[in-house]
């Protein structure tokens, strides 16, 4: 047998550092005609992960999961360099859903230094998140168009725990006519309601307390908006709730078409909010 078909010897999944070894390995399963998922991440891996990795088995016959901390999404001011790395325990808990390959290149693999191209976004990107972190868009769009192109997976797994990533995401994909099926996998949250999240980490034990009051506040919101109740009167409720918990600043609360995330119209809706507990910033949403 070839490495190609034995992969890693003792269970753990194979991991590959450049675009030219994730190529054979996707190609050899191709024209075997197997199916393959991609899961792309940045590491630090949880549940909400893990279900993604799970959906992907759920619609191919082998997930390949990127691990790559993607530093063109993070401004000057961000948490680049600080954002948890654990590659080895990542690789433990891929091992137990029997995950057949890592992508987990370097930064050099991703960006040579004479990178210079950029995709830049529109549409279900204009607002939210951009108003806050304009860099972040440019950056996910580029590093999943590249991590889409260099596996070439029949289909790729998002979370709506990003809710404006994953529309993003699908409007590239539509937009660039990349031949790709884009799964948004639901959001999993803690047993108190708190969406699952790398960055919690970061809350200290106050704040974790705390933390998911975004969740039920959001929810409060979208109950209003399903009735047909004064919407702006319920943003303004859940903002005063999270000042009073113990939130600072909140970017945004919004109400937005659950497609275009453009203004709400008769169509799904979705309820979207970012806001500060200390310094970690929370975002989470919820459907009307
Ligand atoms: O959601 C994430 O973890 C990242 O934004 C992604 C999609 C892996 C791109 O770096």
């Amino acid at each position: 047998m070839s490495a190609i078909e034995t992969g890693a010897a003792d269970g753990r999944p194979e991991v590959v550092r450049t675009v030219a070894e994730l190529r054979a390995r996707v190609g050899h399963w191709r024209r075997s005609g197997e199916r393959v998922a991609m899961v792309p991440t940045m590491g630090a891996l949880h549940d909400g992960h893990l279900s993604l990795v799970r959906i992907g088995y759920e619609r191919a016959d082998r997930v390949v999961v990127s691990i790559f901390v993607n530093p063109t999404q993070f401004g000057p001011n961000e948490d680049f360099k600080t954002y948890p790395r654990s590659e080895a325990r990542d690789l433990e808990l891929l091992e137990l859903l029997g995950t057949d390959l890592v992508f987990a290149p370097l930064v050099g693999e991703m960006y040579p230094p004479d990178f210079s191209t950029k995709v830049v976004t529109g549409g279900a990107a204009v607002g939210l998140e951009t108003d806050f972190r304009p860099h972040f868009f440019e950056g996910v769009a580029t590093v999943v168009t590249k991590l889409l192109n260099a596996c070439g997976p029949d289909v790729a797994v998002f979370g709506e725990k990003d809710y404006q990533q994953l529309c993003v995401v699908r409007q590239i994909v539509r937009d660039l006519g990349m031949p790709v099926e884009i799964v948004g996998a639901p959001t999993v949250r803690e047993k108190d309601g708190l969406a699952m999240s790398s960055r919690n980490a970061y809350l200290d034990p106050r704040e974790r307390s705390r933390a998911p009051v975004l969740h039920q506040v959001l929810r409060d919101v979208a109950e209003s908006a399903r009735t047909g109740g004064p919407v702006e009167r319920a943003i303004d409720r859940a903002q005063t709730r999270l000042g009073a918990v113990g939130f600072g600043k909140i970017d945004y609360i919004e109400v937005r078409d659950a497609a275009t995330l453009g203004p709400p119209g008769n169509g799904p809706q979705r309820v979207l909010a970012a806001a500060w507990l200390g310094r970690t910033r929370l975002i989470d949403n919820c459907a009307v």
